[in-house]
């Protein structure tokens, strides 16, 4: 049996050697064209994607590579094309509170979903503003998305620090609205933070042996005008104070004075500094939100790759933002502490 099942191997791997073949020749020719049209270059990113995953249930990731490198460059390209600015939307379904509101309380008797979504995820409708409609566009909507569905979509900007670039993602929105839920996640369901993480480190084992690599984070907390280090946070109530703010450095970045950059060399102990951040970051129950967060939270991890041939040096760094909810104080029902550090946002 042994041979058989060996000879079907090889013979899987051959077909997808000539199919990784014909995808690089079409990729290269589009190359020569240097075309600027965005839905060419994205038709043929989705296509080598497809052939990347089907290359890699028989072929070495290593074998892959080359193609991989030019979806990432594709991707880098549609971004410059499309422009630096994305804005995405997700919009999630009644919560339970709400549908209580909504059944019990009767001036919200007849209350209704008042936004649809177009057929492309890219418009949102105003319903309520009938006769007249009302659309406004973004790059993508989700209602509300699993999510995974969320991180397919920011997934290949995590990939762009690689090249050089410098990413930042936040969420903002009202109390309540899922901004942690996609920051984080939950251990089930993880968010953007914990699988940038993966990402990252994994990225960069795959490239290791082409190029050396430092990578570093800073998970940093804005409570009350204060800034607090929160990977190095010990306790909910015991953080150390970052003593500066923003300036630039000789390089001209801006970065926090004070703020530690902490090496990291697995994925590990870069999940574990993430889940030790969540845990010390400041929440408290509201009307709105049980476990609503009462700051900023910034994470920024940055990498340093060398070409170990060339000595080339590319310095990406990505920073992910959960912003704390801007609410109205009448419907979050908050006082003392928590109504002081509304004001401060
Ligand atoms: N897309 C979603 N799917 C499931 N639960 C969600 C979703 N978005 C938000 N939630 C839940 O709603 C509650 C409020 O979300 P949260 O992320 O804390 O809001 P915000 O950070 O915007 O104040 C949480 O219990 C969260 O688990
Ligand atoms: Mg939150």
């Amino acid at each position: 049996m042994a041979p058989i099942a060996e000879e079907a191997s090889l013979e899987a791997q051959a077909k997808r050697r000539k199919k990784l073949a014909k995808q690089m020749g079409k990729n290269a020719l589009m190359k020569l064209r240097r075309t600027e049209d965005v839905h060419a270059i994205r038709e043929l990113l989705c296509k080598s994607q497809l052939v990347v995953e089907y290359c890699l249930q028989e072929l070495p990731a290593k074998e892959v590579q080359p193609l991989r490198d030019w979806c990432r460059m594709a991707h880098n390209r549609i971004k410059d094309l499309e422009g630096s600015i994305r804005v995405f939307i997700r919009i999630r379904s009644w919560n339970q509170r709400e549908n209580d509101l909504v059944s019990s309380k009767a001036s919200m008797k007849g209350t209704k979903e008042c936004v649809a979504v177009t057929d492309d995820r890219m418009g949102l409708e105003l319903t309520d503003k009938t006769p007249k409609k009302i659309t406004v566009n973004f790059d993508t909507i989700m209602a509300p998305g699993t999510q995974e569905e969320m991180w397919a979509e920011v997934k290949p900007l995590v990939g762009q620090i690689f090249d050089g670039y410098n990413v930042a993602m936040l969420t903002f929105g009202h109390s309540g609205t899922g901004k942690t839920y996609t920051m984080y996640g939950t251990p089930e369901n993880p968010g953007i933070m914990t699988r940038a993480a993966k990402e990252v480190m994994g990225m960069r084992l795959l490239l290791q042996d082409k190029c050396k690599s430092k990578v570093t984070v800073s998970i940093v907390e804005l409570h009350d005008g204060q800034f607090y280090d929160l990977a190095l946070a010990t306790s909910m109530k015991d953080k150390p104070k970052i003593s500066g703010g923003p300036k630039k450095n000789a390089s001209g970045e801006t970065v926090l004075n004070g703020c530690v950059d902490i090496p990291v060399k697995t994925e590990q102990q870069l999940l574990a500094l993430v889940t030790n951040a969540e845990a010390k970051r400041r929440t408290a129950p509201t009307a709105l939100c049980p476990c609503s967060s009462r700051s900023h939270t910034f994470m920024t991890v940055k990498i340093v790759l060398q070409n170990r041939e060339t000595k080339r040096k590319v310095h990406g760094k990505i920073t992910l933002a959960d912003l704390a909810g801007q609410e109205r104080v009448k419907d979050s029902m908050v006082d003392g502490q928590d109504l002081k550090e509304c004001g401060s946002r």
